[in-house]
C-alpha cells in the first residue's frame, strides 16, 4: 500500500543502490520538484551531493534567500550558488522575441552549471566522481515527453534547474513515479517547509518572459516589485489554492497616458494574469474577487513607479497559453 513513508524509504533505498560512493550534483531552481527530489537525495546519500543554485537575475522578490537559507536550514544540503546575474542580462541585452530570449536563458544556464559542476570537481579532486545528475522529473513529465503534447512547438520549455539536457551524466530521478501532490506530499514527510512545498508553478526562465520587450535590469526591479505585491495581496485573500498561478506581466513597450497626484503621466501597463487549472495543459482565467484586484491595482500604481495601469486577463487557455511568452 501506498504511504509517503514507505515511499521515502524505497527510494532512499534505490538511490543508494544507484549511486553507491559516486557523488551527484543537482540544480536547484526554486521550484518543488527539483526541492524534493534533492532532498530525497540527501537523505539517501548525504554529503555525496552538492546542490547548484544559478541565480540568474530573473527571479521573484526573495526567491533566491529562500533557496539560500530555508531550503539549507531544513535540509543540510552542501549548496554552491553560482552568481550570474550579469552574464544573463547581458546576454538578454537587445532581444526582444520570446523564444530567443528561452533559447539564450537555457543556454546560459547549461554554460554556467558546467562551470559549477567543473569547479565542484577541482575543489576536491581526490574525491569520488562526481557521475550522476538529480533531476526533479516528474511521471507527468515522463509521459509527456513520451506521448508528446504538442506543447513544445508552441514554447520551448526550459526546466532551468533541472534539464542541462546536453551534459553527460547518469540520471537520478526519484520522482519518477509520482505526481504534483504526491512530491508535494514526500516534499512534507522529508520536512521541507510549506513555503517550499506548496509553491505555485514558476516558469523556468523566471521574469524573462514576462517583460514583453527588452529585459534589463531596471524592468526587472520593477516587475519584481508589482508581483511581490501581488503575491502579498493574493495570499492574505487566501487564493493560493484556488489560483493555480498568477504571472504578473510587465508590457515594457507599452505607455499609456494617466494623471496621479497633480500631473500626467506616461507610464507602463501591468497584466495580472490569474488562472485556475488542472495541470497546466488547458486553464481558465479566474473569478477572483473585484475588492482583491482593486487593493492589488492600487498598490501597484501607487507603490511601484512608472506604471500607472493594472490590466486583468480574461482570456482562457486555450487561446491564450498561461505565460505571455
Ligand atoms: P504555458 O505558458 O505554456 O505554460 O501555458 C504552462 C505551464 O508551464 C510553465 N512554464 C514553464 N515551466 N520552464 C518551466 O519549467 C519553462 O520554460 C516554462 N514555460 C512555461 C508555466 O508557468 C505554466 O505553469
Amino acid at each position: 500500500t501506498w504511504t509517503t513513508a514507505s515511499v521515502v524509504e524505497e527510494s532512499v533505498a534505490a538511490i543508494r543502490e544507484q549511486v553507491g560512493s559516486k557523488r551527484a550534483i543537482c540544480g536547484l531552481s526554486g521550484g518543488v520538484d527539483s526541492a524534493v527530489a534533492a532532498a530525497l537525495v540527501q537523505k539517501a546519500i548525504g554529503d555525496q551531493l552538492t546542490c547548484v543554485y544559478v541565480d540568474h537575475g530573473l527571479m521573484r522578490k526573495g526567491e533566491s534567500e529562500q533557496v539560500e537559507k530555508d531550503f539549507v536550514a531544513a535540509t543540510g544540503v552542501q549548496l554552491k550558488v553560482v552568481e550570474a546575474e550579469e552574464r544573463f542580462l547581458s546576454a538578454l541585452a537587445g532581444v526582444s522575441d520570446p523564444e530567443e530570449k528561452r533559447k539564450i536563458i537555457g543556454r546560459e544556464f547549461i554554460r554556467v552549471f558546467e562551470q559549477a559542476q567543473a569547479e565542484i570537481v577541482a575543489e576536491a579532486p581526490g574525491d569520488q566522481p562526481v557521475e550522476f545528475l538529480v533531476q526533479g522529473t516528474l511521471y507527468p513529465d515522463v509521459v509527456e515527453s513520451g506521448g508528446g503534447t504538442g506543447t513544445a512547438n508552441i514554447k520551448s520549455h526550459h526546466n532551468v534547474g533541472g534539464l542541462p539536457e546536453d551534459l553527460e551524466f547518469q540520471l537520478v530521478e526519484p520522482l519518477r513515479r509520482l505526481f504534483k501532490d504526491e512530491v508535494r506530499m514526500v516534499g512534507k514527510q522529508l520536512g521541507l517547509p510549506d513555503e517550499i512545498v506548496q509553491r505555485q508553478p514558476f516558469p523556468g526562465p523566471g521574469l524573462g518572459i514576462r517583460i514583453v520587450g527588452e529585459v534589463t535590469k531596471e524592468r526587472l526591479d520593477l516587475l519584481r516589485d508589482a508581483d511581490a505585491i501581488a503575491r502579498e495581496e493574493l495570499t492574505a485573500a487566501g487564493l493560493d489554492t484556488e489560483i493555480w498561478q498568477c504571472p504578473v506581466v510587465l508590457l515594457a513597450d507599452v505607455r499609456s497616458v494617466g494623471v496621479q497626484g497633480d500631473g500626467r503621466t506616461y507610464g507602463h501597463p501591468i497584466v495580472l494574469r490569474p488562472v485556475s487549472s488542472e495541470d497546466a495543459m488547458t486553464a481558465d482565467w479566474t473569478r477572483m474577487p473585484y475588492d482583491v484586484l482593486a487593493r492589488i491595482s492600487t498598490r501597484i500604481t501607487n507603490e511601484v513607479a512608472d506604471v500607472n495601469r493594472v490590466v486583468l486577463d480574461v482570456t482562457s487557455k486555450p487561446p491564450g497559453t498561461i505565460e505571455w511568452e
